[in-house]
């Protein structure tokens, strides 16, 4: 038995992307944010595209943690995060326009490290040098700028207060320069450079904090943190489909070394999936339905990239991968989002595993995009009704149920609520 009072500090919950992104984290972590003190980005960058409803009005943040419309919570873009100066004022505008006050609720850990326009210029240099091979990278800089974190190059936001930050700079816009002359790379990049140094005007007078401090003297007063992942489970960069990843660990790990935050103060990590399954750009992805009820998944769903604005690839879900990421996350609780999308369908497939070599597995391999694999489904009956208004658990249609049934069974783990549409209100507690 543990003692009570390890409990009393584990304050800190998780809300991340159980599949390859974009499963509905920004409408979920807005929802929940209400129960919480603070919400923390922990990794990723501009790569991220999280969409919630303010009222009518939609918006897409991509630096700034979901939490941020929800009144009198304070938001922490924490360590682990890369930042784009110049994303980030455009959104801190954008913010700002619905009378949020940034200066009261908004935090940046001094140790995140920084975009440059050479990141994005070498982003798109090796996407392009890839041909065939690319990874549809996001062209924001995410690689280039994780590259110069581990490689030990980068700039940090607590820098720019150093007085040789421009020297460093273009120390550090040199070695890029070189890197893009090897590319045969030779876009002018002045004009982003311009903006940029704008941009860290506008980023030196936010609240720049020691993230790691901040948020654990949060979490010895006593007050609820919920972190916030960004990408999916699928494209973390140990256990994602590797190279087809993006360049930070997306899983609950990170979320220790992206905030400062111990392991033993983490509680609930609630995972997010979508009732189908979805990527955007590269890379495998078993159960795609490249037929017209993948097309349909994408008219109904809206599949379209947040960020990029790209058709994103639909299928069906795949429990094999959602096994895998309860298993290297920890996850105690679940969300499906998007549960509406197959109201029009007659029939729903669930692959429950894989064929690969003429195998059956319920796992997932070493490299899943040099073997074939074919997924096995259990199909059933579609529920064929709206469901988007429904608000309570007990008035979905029984078939509904079964489908979540099945799911929880099989990974014995519950979904704990269903989302029912776009809308702030439109989810369902279980
Ligand atoms: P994120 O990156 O995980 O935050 O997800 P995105 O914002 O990139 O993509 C999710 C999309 O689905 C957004 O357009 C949301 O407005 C929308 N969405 C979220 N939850 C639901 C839902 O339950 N039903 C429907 N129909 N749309 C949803
Ligand atoms: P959110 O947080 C979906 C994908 C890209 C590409 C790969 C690497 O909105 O769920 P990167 O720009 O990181 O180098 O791209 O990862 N990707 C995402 N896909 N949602 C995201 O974020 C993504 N962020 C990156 O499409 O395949
Ligand atoms: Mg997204």
């Amino acid at each position: 038995m543990y003692p009570e009072t390890d409990k009393i500090h584990a304050m800190v919950d998780v809300i991340l992307g159980l599949q390859w992104g974009d499963e509905g984290k920004g409408k979920i972590v807005d929802y929940f944010a209400k129960d919480y003190d603070l919400v923390a980005r922990f990794q990723g960058g501009p790569n991220a595209g999280h969409t919630l409803y303010v009222g009518e009005k939609k918006v897409v943040l991509h630096q700034i943690p979901s939490g941020v419309f929800q009144p009198d919570k304070i938001n922490l873009i924490g360590n682990g995060v890369v930042l784009d100066p110049v994303t980030l004022k455009r959104e801190c505008d954008t913010v700002a326009s619905f009378g949020v006050d940034l200066k009261k609720n908004l935090f940046i850990s001094e140790r995140a490290h920084l975009i440059l326009p050479t990141h994005r210029a070498l982003d798109k240099a090796a996407e392009l040098s890839k041909g065939q091979q690319k990874i549809g990278s996001t062209l924001k800089g995410i690689a280039p700028a994780y590259m110069d974190k581990t490689g030990r190059n980068g700039l940090r936001v607590g820098d720019l207060l150093d007085k040789n930050f421009t020297t460093a700079y273009i120390k550090l816009r040199l070695k890029h320069q070189k890197l893009l002359d090897n590319f045969a790379f030779n876009e002018d990049i002045s004009s982003m450079e311009e903006e940029w140094f704008e941009a860290l005007e506008f980023l030196k007078q936010l609240n720049i904090v020691n993230g790691e401090y901040f948020v654990n003297e949060q979490i010895s007063k006593g007050k609820r943190v919920l972190a916030e992942g960004a990408q999916g489970s699928m494209l973390d960069i140990d256990f994602g489909t590797f190279p087809f990843v993006t360049s930070s660990n997306t899983i609950s790990a990170g979320v220790c070394s992206g905030l400062g935050i111990a392991p033993q103060k983490i509680r609930d990590v609630i995972g997010v999936t979508k009732a189908y399954c979805t990527r955007v750009g590269s890379g495998p992805f078993p159960t795609e339905l490249e037929n017209e009820k993948g097309e349909e998944l994408r008219k109904i769903g809206n599949e379209f990239g947040a960020t990029t604005g790209r058709p994103r690839r639909c299928g069906w879900i795949d429990l094999v991968a959602l096994q895998f990421a309860c298993m290297v996350n920890g996850v105690t609780k679940i969300v499906m989002t998007k549960a509406d999308v197959l109201d029009a369908f007659a029939e729903l497939d669930i692959c429950t595993s894989y064929i690969i070599n003429g195998k059956e597995s319920r796992e997932i391999p070493f490299r899943l995009d040099r073997l074939k694999v074919e997924p096995v489904y259990q199909t059933f009956p579609g529920w064929n009704q709206p469901t988007d208004a429904i608000r309570s658990f007990n008035d979905l249609p029984s078939k509904m149920k079964s489908y979540v049934e099945f799911i929880n069974n099989f990974l014995g783990v519950n979904i704990n609520y269903i989302s029912n549409g776009p809308g702030r209100e439109q989810i369902i507690s279980i």
